[in-house]
């Protein structure tokens, strides 16, 4: 059994005040939900990560980082490290995020350092992996799935790849209102996981979880997350708003697999 695990990006949106507003309100919509049956994580930009803390630390909601650097410290201008983000009480950190790789050069190199360091000291990443629009349409979809998978997630001992949470997240759906239809969503992960099985075998990637990402909102989650293959949603725009991310994350939380 995978737990579903609903996730919010929230990208570089919210001041402090609006980030505790809608941690506050998220807390308060959201308490009832038994976190034994869904996971669900909020990432704030690192500027209220504290504040948000401080709003959850008593709830059902878990909290998460954007990105992270792979050093654990020195001069290295502009980044965070794991000590960091742990000290702060993140317990989860998006890598390789599309918009990581498209504007930041974030190669599956990169991803695959950042991914072992933050499993290395003990917390659960998020990665990130998914086509282009001309990927796509070139046919490449399988291709590219199997370039972020294998170099993304290169020397994951068998242990470690059980706590990594795959975000499939087809670049033509990010922030673009056009989600990936609940078929395209299904072919993608089960190819993922059938990749997880090469590199591990069939019941380690039986356990591993994978989320979709990429224009979710309220109306089309439920069918997402009853493919079978999908564990849960990694969700943008739509987890900036506190009634859509309530019925996202209580909607996902309905479906019985
Ligand atoms: P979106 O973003 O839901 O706004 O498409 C998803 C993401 O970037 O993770």
């Amino acid at each position: 059994m995978r737990k579903t695990i609903i996730a919010g990006n929230w990208k570089m949106y919210k001041t402090i005040a609006e980030a505790i507003e809608l941690a506050n309100g998220l807390k308060r919509e959201l308490f009832d939900l038994n976190p034994q049956l869904i996971e669900i994580v909020i990432c704030p930009a690192f500027t209220a990560l504290s504040e948000v803390r401080d709003v959850i630390s008593d709830s059902n909601l878990q909290l998460g980082a954007q990105d992270v650097f792979w050093e654990d410290e020195g001069a290295f201008t502009g980044e965070v490290s794991c000590l960091m983000l742990k000290d702060i009480g993140c317990r989860f950190v998006i890598i390789g995020h599309s918009e990581r790789r498209q504007y930041f050069a974030e190669t599956n190199e990169v991803v695959n350092k950042k991914a072992r360091t933050v499993l290395r000291h003990g917390l659960i990443p998020i990665v990130c992996v998914g086509e282009t629009l001309s990927e796509r349409e070139k046919g490449l979809t399988f291709k590219v799935l199997e370039d972020h998978i294998y170099n993304g997630l290169k020397q994951i001992s068998k242990e470690d790849i059980l706590r990594v949470i795959i975000a499939y997240e087809p670049v033509w759906a990010i922030g673009t209102g056009r989600t990936a239809t609940a078929e395209q969503a299904q072919e993608a992960q089960s190819y993922i996981r059938s990749l997880l099985a090469k590199m591990y075998d069939k019941q380690t990637a039986q356990q591993v979880r994978i989320q979709y990402g990429g224009s979710v909102k309220p109306e089309n989650i439920s069918e997402l997350v009853s493919q079978p293959d999908v564990d849960g949603a990694l969700v943008g725009l739509a987890s900036l708003n506190l009634e859509s991310f309530v019925k996202i994350v209580k909607r996902a939380s309905q479906v019985r697999k």
